[in-house]
């Protein structure tokens, strides 16, 4: 069965909107580590009680397979991109290649090293050895490219409404205020203490 493309953004569209909600939250779960290390864990006890359940996590993780796989169908019919669809486009594929990373680290995280994947799961890729040279930019790009994607959406949307405006501008503050929470999140993240059990999948 063929689906038309436009079915195809339309979910992407009702499914991208479902995960932005949690992702929304997950980043601002990691920026309450300001608060402390308690708050933060406190925190996250709460917001799972709404996801680490079998059937609200499926559903997560059948929404992120669905956003990839539509993400990637969509991607493939445009040609000749200019600037902000360029934006948009690429960072569809970073969003892609990092959700499928992040979300198999952490099942594996929790099906094969029986870890709680808390904080301490997060953050030991951020201060471990030589581990934060690949996962700086790894978590960095992901921000960046979450909140890129969607200000390439919000723009195109403005546009459709209004033709003869420019929304540049305003991409580019949603961009930057991405990158600056990218920035905050990895420092804060940074000095988190390592308890013993979380360095074993790291081989220390
Ligand atoms: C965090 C995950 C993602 C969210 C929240 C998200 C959200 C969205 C939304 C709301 C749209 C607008 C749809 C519309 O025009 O009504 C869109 C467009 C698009 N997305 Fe995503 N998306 C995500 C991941 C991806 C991935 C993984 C790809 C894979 C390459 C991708 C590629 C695209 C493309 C190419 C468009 C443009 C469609 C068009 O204008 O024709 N997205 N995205
Ligand atoms: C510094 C950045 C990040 C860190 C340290 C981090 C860490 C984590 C951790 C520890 C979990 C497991 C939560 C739990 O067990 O309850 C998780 C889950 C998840 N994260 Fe992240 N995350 C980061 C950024 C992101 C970003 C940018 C996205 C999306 C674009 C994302 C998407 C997800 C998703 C979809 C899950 C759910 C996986 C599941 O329940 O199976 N994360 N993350």
């Amino acid at each position: 069965m063929k689906i038309s493309a436009s079915i195809i953004r339309k979910i992407h569209f009702y499914s991208g909107l479902t995960l932005s909600l949690f992702i929304s939250i997950h980043l601002f779960n990691h920026l309450t580590i300001y608060w402390g290390e308690d708050i933060y864990l406190e925190f996250m006890e709460s917001f799972r009680v709404v996801y680490r359940n079998i059937i609200v996590e499926t559903l997560l993780i059948g929404i992120v397979m669905i956003q990839i796989v539509s993400g990637i169908n969509m991607a493939k019919r445009k040609k000749f991109l200019k600037s902000y669809d360029k934006l948009h486009v690429y960072s569809g594929f970073y969003l892609s290649f990092f959700l499928i990373a992040h979300v198999s680290a952490i099942l594996i995280g929790r099906c094969y090293f029986n870890l709680d994947t808390n904080l301490y799961f997060g953050a030991a890729t951020l201060n471990l050895s030589i581990f934060p040279l690949i996962f700086i930019p790894y978590y960095g790009l992901a921000i960046f490219s979450f909140f890129t994607h969607i200000a390439c959406i919000l723009r195109i949307k403005m546009l459709i409404r209004n033709p003869e405006k420019n929304y540049n501008f305003h991409a580019k503050i949603i961009i930057a205020s991405g990158l600056i929470i990218a920035i905050l999140l990895i420092i804060g993240l940074i000095g988190v203490n390592i308890p013993v059990e979380y360095k074993v999948p790291f081989g220390m």
